[in-house]
């Protein structure tokens, strides 16, 4: 496997299509979806290859000088549980370090919400080092509870 960065915003919403598209329990809402590879064309962006083809991406938005936001990410279905997301997870954190920021955040579903998909998600974050920093019922919508969790670099 082959951490790279994608500088082509053509490339960016493609991979960001193909993947958000193979996860319909995380991201099952179109308009969500279309947004998302909208914006990550204009992001910096973090892929995963495995023999050519692309299998997991992080798209990255700076909130503030000090904090670098884990705008959407994602890793093909067949690959979970490999260490894609973990191996990008790792490149992530130093690319941030690497350009002064201090800490990784990202907006997920809250626990609250009781969603085995995003249960594993949020087990995911754990285990990488992010913790609950805020939980706002009103950011996404109020049957989608928003978790920020946060990661000191
Ligand atoms: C969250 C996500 C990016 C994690 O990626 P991943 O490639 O599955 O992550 P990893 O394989 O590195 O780690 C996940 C688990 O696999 C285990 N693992 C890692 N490498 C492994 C290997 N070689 N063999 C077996 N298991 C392994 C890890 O210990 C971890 O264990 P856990 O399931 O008990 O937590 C991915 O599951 C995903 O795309 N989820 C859906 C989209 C999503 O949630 N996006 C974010 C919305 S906020």
């Amino acid at each position: 496997m082959k951490i790279v960065e994608i500088e082509d915003p053509s490339l960016k919403k493609q991979i960001t299509r193909t993947v958000l598209d193979n996860l319909p329990e995380w991201f099952g809402k179109e308009d969500a979806t279309r947004e998302y590879v909208e914006n990550a064309a204009h992001y910096p962006f973090i892929a995963a290859e495995m023999n050519g083809e692309y299998v997991g991406f992080y798209s990255l938005r700076e909130e503030n000088k000090d904090v670098l936001d884990m705008y959407v990410l994602g890793v093909l279905r067949e690959y979970h549980s490999g260490g894609v997301g973990s191996s990008l997870q790792h490149y992530v954190d130093d690319y941030a370090k690497k350009k002064g920021y201090s800490y990784l955040m990202v907006l997920t579903l809250a626990a609250a919400a009781n969603d085995s998909a995003y249960l594993k998600t949020r087990k995911f974050y754990l285990n990488m080092g992010f913790f609950d920093f805020y939980r706002n019922d009103a950011i996404f919508s109020k049957d989608d509870p928003c978790q920020i969790m946060v990661k000191r670099l």
